[in-house]
């Protein structure tokens, strides 16, 4: 994701006029903005804490699977104070399930640095310069909390843009044309007026009409201007190289319960994949499958073990498949921390292990005693 402030228009013009989209978009917005919970009513002061949680949040998933999260992380903490202030592994734990822990770390380290400072900055650079805040974030918080002149350019811009001005190169070979058309959409009047309504206009155009598949360009405010409506080619753009196919990884891990009810956890390393989260324990993942010999050598205490079953989880750079073998013994002695059964919902564990969790203890006839 990049960031595209206002700069002088390129020296070839643009096949799209920046002025009459920028204008039909914020036309358009008018009547048909989504009602999120992030979003201020029209005229009421957006409070940039929401807008940055928001912002980090949305760059994860999508915005219904957000909406859960973000208001029980606003309910928890309700402002920037009360998250510098927080526990690290409060954060993580409201943050469990969302992914990409290192932002979650990020955040926090934002909080702080931002109730340090006695409130977020309201320049782009100044934005830019905190924990975790790339361009595209701080072009999104400095358009919508302070009403900069940038267009943030994510995925879903990234696509409106590629075919408003028919950019047909690879997508990583436009990344120049997409910045110049972002650019052209950040020096219009729209963006120096009502920044912040025209980058959500932009979201809610991606979201709601020119979608990725069968894009509704009769309902689209910028049909007249759109170059690959024009041409027939809206719903082959943007040109995307096809993604590799992902290496499969295998893993191994062990839910071991005691009598009274609690659960072995431990905790990752603090950097890497879901770095400082809590697991069941197991080996590492690797390329190859465990055999079952191999995986009960790495269980972290001797019971009776029984096979729970398979999960299958996808990550951006890998597909994991994890054998998840359950146990019960009277106590446990193992290097670790118990956790209630219970209390698992509250503890920082990632979707990956929530998933596994759920698998060994859904165990039909329950585990027997070891
Ligand atoms: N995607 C990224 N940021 C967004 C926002 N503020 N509203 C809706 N969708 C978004």
């Amino acid at each position: 994701m990049s960031v595209i402030a206002a700069r002088p228009a390129p020296q070839r013009p643009l096949p799209f006029a920046a002025e009459t989209i920028a204008a039909g978009l914020l036309d358009w917005y008018g009547g048909n903005r989504r009602d999120l919970p992030w979003r201020a009513q029209p005229g009421v002061t957006q409070d940039p804490y929401r807008v940055w949680l928001s912002e980090i949040m949305l760059q994860q998933t999508t915005v219904t699977a957000v909406r859960p999260y973000y208001e029980n992380f606003l309910a928890r903490f309700p402002t920037v104070e009360s998250l510098a202030a927080a526990d690290a592994d409060a954060v993580m734990a409201a943050w469990a399930g969302l992914g990409y822990y290192a932002r979650a770390r990020n955040l926090h380290a934002c909080a702080r640095a931002v109730a340090a400072r006695g409130g977020f900055p309201t320049s782009i650079e100044g934005l830019q310069a905190l924990p975790g805040i790339g361009a595209y974030t701080a072009a999104a918080v400095g358009a919508i909390a302070f009403g900069r002149p940038a267009v943030p350019v994510d995925g879903n811009v990234t696509r409106i843009l590629a075919r408003l001005a028919a950019i047909a190169a690879p997508l990583n070979q436009a990344r120049a044309a997409i910045g110049a058309a972002a650019a052209s959409l950040a020096a219009t009047r729209a963006a120096r007026t009502r920044a912040g309504d025209l980058a959500q206009a932009l979201f809610d155009l991606g979201a709601g009409i020119c979608t990725p598949a069968a894009p509704r360009c009769a309902a689209c405010p910028c049909r007249a201007e759109c170059a690959a409506a024009r041409l027939g080619l809206a719903e082959a753009l943007p040109n995307k190289p096809p993604r590799a196919a992902r290496p499969r990884r295998f893993g191994v891990h062990f839910w071991l319960e005691d009598a009274a009810g609690r659960v072995l956890l431990r905790r990752r390393p603090p950097r890497g994949l879901l770095g400082g989260m809590n697991e069941l324990p197991g080996p590492a993942w690797r390329a190859a499958p465990y055999a079952e010999a191999e995986a009960l050598a790495a269980a972290p205490a001797p019971a009776a073990w029984r096979r729970a079953g398979e999960v299958h989880h996808v990550f951006t750079h890998f597909e994991l498949t994890v054998t998840v073998f359950a146990a019960r013994v009277e106590r446990i002695v193992a290097e670790g921390s118990l956790c209630a059964r219970t209390g698992l919902g509250s503890a920082a564990l990632p979707s990956l292990m929530r998933k596994c969790a759920a698998l060994a203890a859904a165990q039909p006839a329950g585990l027997a005693a070891g």
